[in-house]
């Protein structure tokens, strides 16, 4: 059976996808560091877990490998700004660098989970073809990825860029600074939903498990219609102004649970709206998502409901890698023999 290779595997998308990978009968060889846990993989025979850092990846690592899906990344605006030479290393360079591993080692495909944000601000709608508009390091990061290793592709080396709307629903590594999810939580633990400013802002949305989905079909249709293409990944129908999305969330939350439910407001105005064209992936792949907004809220509580997620410090990425980086620095100055209380 082939072997996929997939950094960033324990993230939000990466722990969803590995399992489906496993599913239908891959070996994964799974690469994190992972910052959220190694807790949310489960353990299978095909799967090999490799803790190291995606900047240090050898062609050791590579061997034995047919494709690469290459998640990895500080997945988010406001980590990227905070962590910005980080960001370019880690989104841009290691990404980069993996491809080229991956092609010098023979894998015959590479797949590349951009992002939609790469659009930044648009007052019409977008394709695949228009002028992007980066408007944060994370999204320059991100168009700098694309134009790189697109350049790689050749017969032997199929490389497939997805620019993914924004993603949403129930992940073991739990992200809920991501609008839907972030909006779920508020209404069904607290009867308040968070919304950005001014909420005129457009922002298309797709489910993770149809996202995954993508990712898994591009291992396996026929190279020619994908080699050294971008494709948007989502639903025509799935381009939503933030407070069209909020009423949403807010309606299948409260009739699910029957509570009242206030907004609240919070943030700047949000200047990054965009909607998208998702013609191409539907008429070169005939895929579209099946997915609704209030299958993966109900699908969100059912998950807080079972206590498989709780909103942790760790399902917001920016505030999780700030307390990553705080404590690191507080260990290390109070560390002494190999421990701080038990000592060896
Ligand atoms: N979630 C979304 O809405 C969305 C939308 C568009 C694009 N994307 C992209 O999809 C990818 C996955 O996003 P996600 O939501 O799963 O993010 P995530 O933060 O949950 O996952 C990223 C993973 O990368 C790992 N990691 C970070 N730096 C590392 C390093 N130097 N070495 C090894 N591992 C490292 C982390 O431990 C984490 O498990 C990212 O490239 C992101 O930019 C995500």
């Amino acid at each position: 059976m082939e072997t996929v290779l997939v950094t960033g595997a324990g993230g939000y998308i990466g722990s969803v996808l590995v399992e489906k990978l496993l599913n239908h009968g891959y070996h994964v060889r799974a690469v994190d560091r992972f910052f959220f846990g190694k807790d949310k993989l489960a353990a299978n025979d095909r799967l090999q877990v490799i803790v190291e850092d995606s900047r240090k990846l050898s062609p050791e690592n590579f061997k034995g490998v047919d494709y690469v899906i290459d998640l990895v990344a500080l997945s988010n605006d406001p980590s990227a700004e905070l962590f910005r030479d980080h960001t370019w290393a880690i989104n841009y360079t290691g990404r980069v660098n993996c491809a080229r591993l991956a092609r010098q080692a023979g894998c015959r495909r590479y797949i590349l989970p951009s992002s939609a944000s790469i659009y930044g601000y648009q007052d019409q709608l977008v394709d695949e073809t228009s002028p992007t508009n980066p408007l944060t390091v994370y999204a320059s990061a991100n168009e700098k990825t694309e134009q790189e290793v697109l350049a790689m592709v050749d017969d032997s080396f199929v490389v497939t860029v997805l620019r993914q709307a924004t993603v949403y629903g129930f992940s073991r590594r739990m992200r809920f600074d991501l609008a839907v999810n972030g909006m779920t939580y508020g209404c069904w633990k607290y009867g308040r939903l968070p919304l950005m400013r001014d909420g005129k802002q457009y922002r298309p949305m797709v489910h993770i498990q149809d996202a995954t989905d993508v990712m898994l079909m591009l291992l396996e249709c026929d190279s020619g219609p994908v080699n050294g293409q971008i494709f948007n990944v989502g639903g025509n129908d799935n381009n939503f102004q933030i407070e069209d999305l909020a009423r949403r969330v807010l309606d299948a939350v409260s009739e699910r649970t029957g509570r009242q439910i206030e907004i609240e407001w919070y943030g700047d105005p949000d200047n990054r709206s965009y909607r998208l064209s998702f013609d191409k992936i539907q008429k070169t792949l005939g895929w579209q998502p099946g997915w609704t907004v209030e299958k993966g809220v109900n699908g969100i509580i059912d998950a807080l409901e079972e206590k498989l997620i709780d909103r942790t410090p760790e399902t917001i990425t920016l505030e999780w890698y700030q307390s990553l980086t705080y404590w690191y620095k507080i260990i290390r100055d109070v560390e002494k023999y190999g421990g701080i209380l038990d000592i060896e």
